[in-house]
């Protein structure tokens, strides 16, 4: 039975990374419950904290953002926010979509001064 640590291996690290994907759908529920909207809005787009998505900040520096704040955000430590949940947080942020170019809003589109 030479192939059953090979499976067993293959199994758990099937396990760890079904567990550690990221969710964009989860991370939409953490925002909200960890209350980050109350500052940056449901979609992340800012208010009286700054706009976070769409384009969010590398995972790095928004991570050591959340566990460091010191201004008028809270820090987050891991007791509170998991680096799980963290990661699904900026998943959901990630998925943000940009909102409508100028130019296809009809109303707006003839507000640039033509050629003269
Ligand atoms: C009480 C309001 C408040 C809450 C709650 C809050 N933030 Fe913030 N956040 C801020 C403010 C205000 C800033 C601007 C810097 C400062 O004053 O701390 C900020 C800054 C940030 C930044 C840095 C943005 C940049 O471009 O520099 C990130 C990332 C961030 N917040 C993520 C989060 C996440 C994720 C959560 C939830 C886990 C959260 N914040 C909860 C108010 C808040």
């Amino acid at each position: 039975m030479r192939l059953y640590p090979i499976i067993l291996a293959g199994a758990l690290v099937f396990a760890h990374s079904a567990q550690a994907a990221p969710s964009a759908a989860k991370g939409k529920e953490v925002f909200h419950r960890a209350g980050c909207y109350e500052c940056h809005n449901y979609q992340g787009q800012g208010g009286v904290g700054p706009r976070l998505a769409p384009k969010p900040l590398p995972f790095e520096a928004l991570k050591s953002y959340v566990r460091n704040a010191n201004g008028n955000m809270p820090p987050y430590a891991p007791a509170v926010l998991t680096d799980d949940e963290l990661a699904d947080i900026y998943a959901y942020l990630q998925s943000v979509s940009a909102g409508p170019s100028a130019d296809s809003i009809p109303a707006v589109k003839n507000l640039k001064p033509g050629p003269s």
